[in-house]
């Protein structure tokens, strides 16, 4: 319990009338609520509100002074207590230390301001001690708070992560439905054929490609899924560019986008890369039909293989509007998309790029001098195998 004297409040208790008057003259004028009390029953009721300092002959008539601070301890823990006794025994101070007293003083005391000077010096202790207290108590609260901003933050992470994962599930899911759309446009297509269609020969060869496109759409599905468990797994094999391209340029033609559009490869020979056929037909697949889209009815579409260096370098380019303006870069994001919401869903090229880096190749996309897009790879080139 604190006193309510601003200064604090000093209990004085000595059963000599002579000592306390002599105190009194010292102590007065001091700033601080002062009782002075003759024996322990009226020392008692004075600390009944709390005392800062206790200032205690040892000897009272009616309770012994050592007995009378652990009294003031009980109603203020942090009270200082000094002991005036008459003779300094080593049984004093060694209570003196057991009570942690703040000091002890023989009577009668030699010079009497000392008094004075160590009460003042107690109090200052007393000060102290509480302003430290009320630091800790602050630091703590400090320390609680942040330990709950702590928790906060790890439990927004830990949901940032659960949410991107979903995220990266979602856009996996999304990447599959996309790239496995044009296979199986193609076998829908060909199946469509097969009802209508009398010539066995005619029937056969749709049935094989119907086969293929099928096998296009297991490797894709395990493609696309695959990378993220172990890259490792996957075993490249050299792939002709050109075959990738041309079997891409099939596909395209027969979706409805690409019906009308010429779409034309140049390449003479083959074009070797370390990859997987089907992912270089996806590459191109992708890059075609979006040309073929933007370029629209009449369009024409030019895919040029060629060798420069190490590297094969394959150009798609088309007569379309070309790219938007200042997006070069941008189109290569997943869910970049300037086609109208249910058209596009903007995953194409981001497939597109994240294949081509796997395989350290490069992708760069412009605008021709006379207007359409070019999309520039390159790719490591590799021995015929
Ligand atoms: N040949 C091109 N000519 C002009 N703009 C293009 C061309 N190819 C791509 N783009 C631009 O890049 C954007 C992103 O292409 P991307 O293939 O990633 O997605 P998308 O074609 O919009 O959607 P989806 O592939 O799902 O059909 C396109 O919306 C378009 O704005
Ligand atoms: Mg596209």
């Amino acid at each position: 319990m604190e006193t309510p004297h601003p200064g604090g409040r000093l209990v004085v208790v000595d059963d000599e009338p002579v000592i306390l008057t002599v105190l009194q003259s010292v102590l007065d004028g001091e700033p601080w609520d002062i009782v002075y009390a003759q024996d322990g029953a009226s020392a008692v009721a004075a600390m009944a509100e709390g005392v800062d300092v206790l200032l205690t002959d040892k000897n009272l008539p009616d309770i012994n002074g050592l007995d009378l601070v652990r009294h003031a301890r009980e109603k203020t823990p942090d009270a200082e207590a000094i002991l005036l006794t008459g003779y300094a025994s080593l049984e004093t101070a060694i209570e003196a230390v057991k009570l942690d007293l703040f000091d002890y003083i023989v009577k009668p005391p030699r010079d009497i301001f000392e008094v004075a000077k160590k009460v003042r010096a107690a109090f200052e202790r007393q000060r102290m001690r509480r302003e430290n207290r009320r630091l800790l108590a602050d630091l703590s609260e400090k320390n609680a708070e942040l330990t709950t901003a702590l928790d906060e933050v790890r439990r927004a992470q830990g949901e940032l992560v659960q949410s991107e994962k979903l995220a990266g599930i979602g856009t996996l899911a999304a990447g599959v439905a996309h790239e496995i759309s044009s296979p199986l446009f193609g076998v829908m297509g060909l199946a469509e054929a097969i009802v209508d269609e009398s010539d066995l020969d005619e029937i056969h060869e749709h049935a094989r490609e119907i086969v293929s496109y099928s096998r296009s759409i297991r490797e894709i599905v395990v493609g696309l899924t695959g990378y993220a468990r172990d890259a490792q797994t996957v075993h490249d094999v050299a792939c002709d560019m050109a075959a990738a391209a041309r079997d891409a340029c099939r596909l395209v033609a027969h979706s409805a986008a690409a019906r009308e559009s010429q779409l034309e490869v140049r390449a003479e020979g083959s074009f070797w890369v370390l990859a997987r056929a089907p992912e270089l037909q996806q590459v191109f697949v992708n890059l075609v039909r979006n040309a073929a889209e933007a370029s629209g009815a009449e369009g024409q579409v030019l895919v040029t293989l060629s060798r420069l260096g190490e590297s094969v370098v394959a150009s798609v380019e088309d007569t379309g509007p070309g790219l938007p303006a200042g997006a070069e870069h941008q189109v290569f994001d997943p869910f970049f998309t300037t086609k109208a919401p249910g058209e596009g869903t903007g995953l194409g090229l981001n497939i597109v790029y994240r294949i081509v880096t796997r395989y350290q190749g490069t992708i760069v996309a412009e605008n021709r001098e006379d207007g359409g897009a070019r999309f520039v790879l390159r790719l490591p080139a590799t021995e015929a195998p």
